[in-house]
């Protein structure tokens, strides 16, 4: 296949070519190249042909007390791939007596020949004994270089502060990278259960129980852990302008550490949670949204590099049938929102209007994930070599999100009605065009698991 006249973007590269696919992967990139015979042709111009996103940040098929995440890989990369998201990385987890093995074995089943794009998973670690540190060993070999740590949620898949210590340790001996949740769990309980007390059903006490500090203290402590240990660490989800200062301070003191912040905090607010009656339950994720100050120094951060990554933390509950659980009492509401088909178009629209670069966005939705997760340069960027992920996208006329055409798995968006003025008519997983303009044929042999190196 030979895609005429596009105009490259890599997260340092602009320039105006054409590009040959063979056997899935990128062979021939040059100003001009000359069909073959029978070569199918792709005329290109007036699109910007970038590499397919990469969403290092979703909760498919995830189960939640009762519940499990409305997505499963079947719909959950099918809904991707169609918004330009050609890899994923899920968190795998397992449940109190198993071993994480047991949990990625489950993670393997659920994907594996379900998968219309390529994933791998982040291994969640939700405690420590003397056999932790061989299971991680384990899991490493098979290809899973990513961890996760929550400091909340400690009675659940959480994690107190040895036994962060202990997995921090681990990720130094073992050159494993830690994705850590950071909220003070225990803090927050605490909050939850004296606003609970007055009013149960108030959802307003969800972004309450929850304020700045709570995430900027268990940041900073996280950061400060990870210093002791001398290892990176990766903070997901960052959504105030308390722990960007704590991040941009550790990274000018020469400390790795990565951020990632998600579209939700990017555009959302905190007057999602003024809506009538129980309408505000489509919004109630952790951590929650937050002010406008926060989301202006979210995009300042984004800018200066300070957060290196956008994901989307996908996880998707349905409003009618699995929100409305928590109806009587905040903390029963499933946390999480979707947004895995709406990344890319969102941060084209709305990154480009706060003055950040096209190349700029390839490298917070694509190059910089493959980059921090073993996956670069196969994924992440185009040249001679990768992956043939890609996607052709073009400006047009601003236009308004609606559920109704999104693929999704959810009886929602959280983005219902906002501006989007960016089209990706056309998707190719390894080579295949799999989205051309409304035409699906997308392939589920397509999407396989990466091993992360
Ligand atoms: O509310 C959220 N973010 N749910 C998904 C799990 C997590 O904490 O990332
Ligand atoms: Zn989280
Ligand atoms: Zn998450």
């Amino acid at each position: 296949m030979l895609i005429k006249n596009a105009v490259l973007i890599n997260e340092k590269e602009k320039r105006k070519c054409s590009v040959r696919i063979a056997d899935g992967k990128i062979k021939e990139i040059a100003t001009q190249l000359e069909a073959e015979k029978e070569e199918h042709v792709i005329d290109a111009s007036g699109y910007y042909l970038l590499p397919g996103g990469i969403d290092v940040h979703t909760h498919i098929e995830m189960p939640c007390g009762n519940l499990v995440s409305s997505d499963d890989y079947d719909a959950g990369t099918k809904a991707a791939v169609w918004g330009g998201t050609t890899t994923v990385m899920d968190f795998a987890e397992y449940d109190k007596g198993e071993k994480l093995q047991d949990g990625l074995d489950r993670w393997m089943t659920k994907s594996e020949g379900k998968s219309y794009c390529d994933y791998s998973f982040h291994m969640t670690v939700s405690g420590w004994d003397e056999t932790t540190e061989e299971q991680i060993h384990k899991i490493k070999s098979q290809g899973i270089t990513s961890f996760k740590a929550y400091t909340a949620y400690q009675d659940d898949i959480g994690v107190n502060d040895k036994e962060l210590f202990r997995i921090l340790k681990c990720m130094k001996k073992i050159g494993g990278l830690l994705c850590v949740h950071c909220e003070n769990g225990p803090v927050l309980e605490c909050l939850q259960a004296d606003l609970k007390h007055v009013n149960p059903g108030r959802i307003r006490n969800h972004p309450e129980s929850r304020p700045n500090l709570v995430e900027k203290e268990a940041v900073s402590r996280v950061i400060d852990l990870a210093a002791i240990v001398d290892v990176p660490v990766y903070i997901v989800h960052v959504s105030t302008k308390e722990a960007v200062e704590v991040i941009r301070k550790a990274k000018a003191k020469g400390q790795k550490v990565y951020a990632e912040t998600c579209p939700q905090y990017l555009l959302l607010d905190e007057e999602a949670y003024n809506l009538p009656g129980f309408e505000s339950a489509k919004y109630v994720l952790s951590p929650p949204l937050r002010k406008k100050e926060d989301q202006k120094a979210l995009w300042e951060a984004l800018k200066d590099g300070t957060i290196d990554v956008v994901s989307t933390d996908h996880c998707s509950f349905n409003y009618h049938g699995q929100k409305d659980y928590g109806k009587e009492d905040f903390t029963q509401i499933p946390n999480g929102i979707p947004g895995i088909e709406n990344r890319m178009k969102l941060m084209l629209t709305y990154g480009i209007r706060h003055g950040i670069s096209l190349e700029k966005i390839v490298k917070v939705c694509s190059a910089a994930p493959a980059k921090i997760f073993g996956l670069y340069p196969k994924k992440g960027v185009l040249k001679i070599g990768s992956d043939a992920d890609m996607i052709l996208i073009k400006q047009e006329k601003a236009h308004s999100v609606t559920w109704a055409e999104l693929h999704q798995r959810v009886d929602y968006t959280p983005y219902e009605g906002m501006e989007e003025e960016w089209e990706i008519p056309y998707v190719f997983v390894h080579g295949t065009c799999v989205v051309d303009h409304e035409t699906w044929s997308g392939k589920k042999h397509l999407g396989r698991f990466q091993k992360c190196i």
